[in-house]
């Protein structure tokens, strides 16, 4: 059943952040659609009064890695809405703010706008077979990970896809599986969400060794679509290390850790925390010298199949 509650969006800052979504007021009037628990998270589905659908999201575990989620779930968003790459936009809702299809209120939570659609997993579609997925797991040889030929043909599929792609390289993003992404037939749109397993391997690396393999293989051949979809991926790329130098993504975590309540000594004095966050930061800057070498390597490979 439908219950309609009104509450309110009580800390400032959280009204600046929640601004920028269209949630203008301090006052809100929203409705619960419907609530999940799912294997990893409570989902939320709330509406507001101008009709406007977004998501509640939180992990079910109560931690310091679930708080680590939410930064890089919203860090990742906003590099994405930065560079107009189609993924839902994040904002978080810090913890002990009061926000309706929250399921523990002491707790940080996150808000995204909703993604059109259903994910690819939910529905049948031109796009049952596609597979886009950068894998990182162990159990994958290393030619098998990252960007392979096989991700560089799935990407030329549809336009939006070489740009999620070279988005998930960028952050390190190996999670892109097919509950991941959103697709809706009616406007023929792709949109990413769930970038929170990410800032914690170098992609951009893979795909350098990787492209340079495929540099030097004879045999391989580039239709007319991949090579445009691999212009595409450099363009990309070359847009994110443009706007996203180490030192601003840097910055930016270290604000959004703050948001979710991560500096309040207790938890900042976690040594898992501090050495995480170590962990991020080191690989932004290996990740951003990779994607530039990278970017040249592409160069030639688009040059040489052309
Ligand atoms: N922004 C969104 N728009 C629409 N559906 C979403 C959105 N975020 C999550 N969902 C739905 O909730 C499910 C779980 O969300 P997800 O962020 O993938 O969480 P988890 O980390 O548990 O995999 C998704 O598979 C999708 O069905
Ligand atoms: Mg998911």
């Amino acid at each position: 059943m439908i219950k309609r509650i009104i509450f309110f969006v009580s800390l400032e800052v959280s009204f600046i952040t929640y601004s920028s979504f269209g949630i203008i007021n301090d006052q809100h009037d929203f409705i619960l659609i419907k609530s999940q628990s799912l294997k990893n998270s409570y989902i939320s589905y709330v509406q507001s009064q101008n009709g406007k659908i977004f998501i509640v999201k939180q992990k079910r575990h109560r931690s310091v890695h679930s708080r680590l989620c939410i930064v890089r779930d919203t860090l990742s968003a906003y590099i994405a809405e930065k560079v107009r790459i189609p993924t839902n936009r994040v904002c978080i809702i810090p913890p002990r703010v009061y926000f309706l299809g929250k399921k523990f209120m002491d707790e940080p939570a996150s808000l995204h706008t909703y993604a059109p659609g259903f994910t690819l997993r939910e529905q049948p579609s031109v796009y049952d077979d596609l597979y886009v997925q950068q894998r990182w797991k162990s159990r994958w040889s290393y030619e098998q990970k990252g960007l392979t030929v096989e991700v560089i043909r799935n990407m030329a599929r549809h336009p939006a896809l070489p740009l999620i792609v070279a988005l998930d390289t960028f952050i390190g993003n190996s999670d892109r599986h097919d509950g991941n992404l959103c697709y809706d037939p009616k406007t023929d749109r792709f949109c990413g969400i769930d970038m929170d397993d990410t800032f914690n391997k170098n992609l951009c690396k893979v795909a350098r060794d990787h492209v340079r393999a495929m540099l030097d293989d004879v045999n391989l051949i580039f239709s007319f679509q991949e090579v445009a979809g691999l212009r595409q991926y450099m363009l990309t790329l070359e847009k994110l290390i443009d706007k996203f130098t180490p030192d601003k993504l840097q910055k930016k975590l270290d604000y959004f850790v703050k948001r979710v309540g991560l500096t309040s000594s207790r938890m900042f004095n976690n040594k898992s925390v501090k050495h995480k966050l170590s962990e991020y930061k080191i690989i932004m800057v290996e990740s951003y010298e990779d994607a530039k070498k990278l970017i040249r390597l592409l160069d030639k490979l688009i040059v040489l199949h052309t």
